[in-house]
């Protein structure tokens, strides 16, 4: 009897470790999640768009819109913009200035619109090439400025780190 049900208790224990929530207790937790999410709409964008039409297909443009959403909740451009120059002002890095980062900044919340643009694109005319291109540039926009910081003050988006 304990043997039966044994497989039992140890599926019950592996469902409750598999859906408990990520913790967000702490600003590196997070923003961690939020990265996350941010690959995870990405992620299912770039498959879709490279997959056959599907029943939740037209949601392409909703996850555009999350990506936008969900960036937002950490860094709209203005915040970022006010936070870099402070960053910058004190250390004097000349890889970066402040019209560099002006002009990154708003090339990258382009792209973010772009993203939305190219999506309703891609449901009303089956652009897939066009979607695809958007979401490299949206994802090379943050690495242009990213990339010219340290890892430890702008994170490396869509890099997936070791081990996950
Ligand atoms: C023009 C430069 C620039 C661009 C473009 C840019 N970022 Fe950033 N990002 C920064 C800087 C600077 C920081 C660090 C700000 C700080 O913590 O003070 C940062 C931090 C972040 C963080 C961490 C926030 C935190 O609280 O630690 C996330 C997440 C992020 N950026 C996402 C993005 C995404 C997604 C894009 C592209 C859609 C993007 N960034 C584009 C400059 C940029």
């Amino acid at each position: 009897m304990f043997i039966k049900r044994l497989p039992l208790c140890l599926l019950v224990a592996a469902s409750l470790i598999s859906v408990s929530p990520v913790l967000a207790q702490d600003n590196d937790e997070y923003v961690e999640s939020v990265i996350s999410i941010l690959r995870t709409h990405t992620q299912l964008m770039e498959s879709m768009a490279q997959g056959p039409r599907f029943r939740y297909s037209d949601n392409l443009v909703r996850h555009a819109q999350q990506i936008r959403e969900t960036f937002g909740l950490v860094g709209p451009m203005e915040w970022h913009a006010a936070q870099a120059a402070e960053l910058l002002s004190g250390e004097g890095d000349a890889a970066l200035n402040e019209e560099m980062f002006e002009s990154l900044a708003l090339t990258s919340q382009r792209s973010l619109s772009n993203l939305v643009r190219a999506a309703h694109d891609s449901m009303e005319r089956y652009d897939r090439e066009g979607l695809l291109e958007a979401i490299t540039a949206m994802k090379q926009s943050c690495m242009n400025c990213h990339d010219l910081l340290p890892e430890s003050i702008a994170p490396r988006i869509w890099e997936i780190p070791q081990g996950e």
